[in-house]
């Protein structure tokens, strides 16, 4: 006999639709996990969405030969935006999947991204000098200016072109990214006559936008020709090794919006990292112990990473505690008998849980990250327990920040490094100090959560 999966009572009709707040899913998520705990379902709309919270189911659904990436709801919707590029595309277009993948992935290496490491570095000096020149009596929104960084330096190393939009007005690009994946998170919660009527201007204008501003940096590099081995060359000239294919220009266009709205994630950890760390000033101290050993008055290069354990270790208990990327979708993988399709339950946990054959799941990473089954204490901020042999020894289920399988995140190392180079100069090289003393972080967002109403003050470090 299985065990019934948890439901929240739900309304007549409607069914769970006041379980969840539209403008914040992953928050009402996050309730409901922490309520059910690790595993839960709700029916909106006559649909039925399964939610995984523990660590060992999300574990047992990332094994790829019974289970999948399931392209379905806000990824289906901001299809409108990048049709099947590498984020978006179905299992059905593995083929079109397989060549951008090949071609890209080599763009994205260690070993790429890591010649990325001086653009990363003088970009958040940038911010860090911007920041410096406001005085001793400023209040800043850390996360736009963290957005800022990050198109700066996406567009910089991966395409080659200085924006020049850390100390500027915030950029056309970041309105549209935010404009165009809000309008995907809320779609499907909406009747499609009411989309139609009423919301398909924004997405339509937000797309405009992003379309623009790629096509922008490929007239650009036409017109600027150079023997840089970046992405955008890969996207425009490379041939995958395979099958001999190139993108499409229509593709390498879906392909450079999908970089700056997969890197976004990054400033919303790096925010969440500051709101931890004041939490924590014990932490403060040892880090600065760390980069003053490590780096000290010299030039930061990239070989320091390497020898920056600490850093690496807030870098990784920020991915856990700020699920950042707050989760993904999965489905089970169909089965058939003989060449007659299998509809029969899809067993979980040995058979405690069953769910239909073709069930779209989500794991909820709010949850998973912070199973007390795995962590002692787990919404305590301890990077010791990501170093060394310990983050070895945790389990392959919360480790799963940026995905899982093939359809793990291509941008991981460029990521990594971009996390960890402005954890280090953030802390080495500023003072924050929270603008409310009494914040308690709530998050909001839509592909990917941040601290709301999050205010600073900054300045040089002084000690
Ligand atoms: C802290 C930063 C980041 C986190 C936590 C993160 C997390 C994730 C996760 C969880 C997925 C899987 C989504 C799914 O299964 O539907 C994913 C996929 C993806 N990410 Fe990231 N990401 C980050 C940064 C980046 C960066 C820097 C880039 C690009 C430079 C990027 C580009 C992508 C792309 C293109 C995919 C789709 C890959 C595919 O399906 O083949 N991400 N990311």
């Amino acid at each position: 006999m299985s065990t019934p999966i948890p439901r929240p009572p739900g309304v007549p009709l409607l069914g769970n639709i006041r379980d969840i707040d539209p403008s914040n899913t992953w928050w009402s998520l996050k309730g409901l996990a922490e309520k059910y705990g690790e595993i839960f379902q709700i029916k909106v709309l006559g649909k039925t969405i399964v939610f995984v919270a523990s660590a060992a189911l999300a574990e047992e659904i990332c094994d790829e030969k019974r289970f999948r990436k399931y392209v379905g709801g806000p990824i289906e919707e901001i299809r409108y935006t990048v049709h099947d590029s590498l984020f978006t595309a179905y299992e059905r277009e593995a083929e079109s999947w397989g060549v951008a993948h090949r071609i890209i992935a080599p763009r994205l290496s260690p070993q790429a991204t890591a010649s990325h490491f001086d653009q990363v570095r003088d970009c958040t000096a940038e911010l860090i000098e911007k920041w410096a020149r406001l005085g001793a009596n400023n209040a800043i929104a850390p996360l736009d200016d963290l957005n800022r960084l990050n198109l700066e330096v996406t567009t910089l190393t991966l395409f080659g072109k200085k924006l020049n939009c850390i100390a500027a007005p915030r950029h056309p690009m970041l309105a549209a990214m935010e404009d165009s994946t809000s309008e995907a998170m809320k779609r499907p919660t909406r009747p499609k006559l009411l989309n139609w009527l009423l919301y398909d201007g924004k997405l339509k204008s937000a797309t405009k936008t992003m379309r623009e501003f790629a096509a922008e940096i490929v007239k650009h590099r036409k017109e600027n020709p150079t023997d840089r081995d970046d992405l955008l060359a890969a996207l425009m000239t490379a041939k995958d090794p395979e099958t001999g294919k190139s993108l499409t220009e229509s593709q390498v266009i879906d392909e450079i919006i999908t970089m700056p709205i997969g890197s976004s994630t990054a400033p919303c950890a790096i925010t969440a990292m500051i709101h931890f760390l004041l939490q924590n000033p014990e932490v403060v101290v040892k880090a600065r112990a760390e980069l003053d050993g490590v780096i000290g008055d010299g030039p930061f290069k990239h070989e320091h990473l390497s020898q920056l354990h600490y850093i690496a270790g807030i870098a990784r208990e920020t991915l856990r505690l700020s699920f950042a990327a707050p989760g993904f979708n999965i489905e089970p993988i169909p089965r058939n008998n003989g060449g007659v399709a299998d509809k029969s339950p899809v067993l979980l946990a040995g058979g405690k849980y069953q769910i239909a054959h073709d069930q779209a799941m989500i794991i909820v990473l709010a949850g998973v990250n912070r199973d007390p089954a795995v962590f002692e204490e787990p919404l305590a901020f301890r990077p010791e327990r990501m170093m060394g042999e310990s983050f070895e020894k945790l389990p392959s289920g919360v480790k799963k920040w940026f995905g899982n399988g093939k359809r793990e995140c291509i941008g991981k190392h460029w990521a990594w490094d971009f996390l960890n180079v402005a954890a280090a100069m953030l802390i080495h090289g500023v003072d924050f100090e929270a603008v409310d003393k009494g914040y308690v972080m709530k998050q909001d967002g839509w592909f990917n959560v941040r601290p709301v109403g999050f205010r600073l003050k900054v300045k040089p470090r002084s000690a």
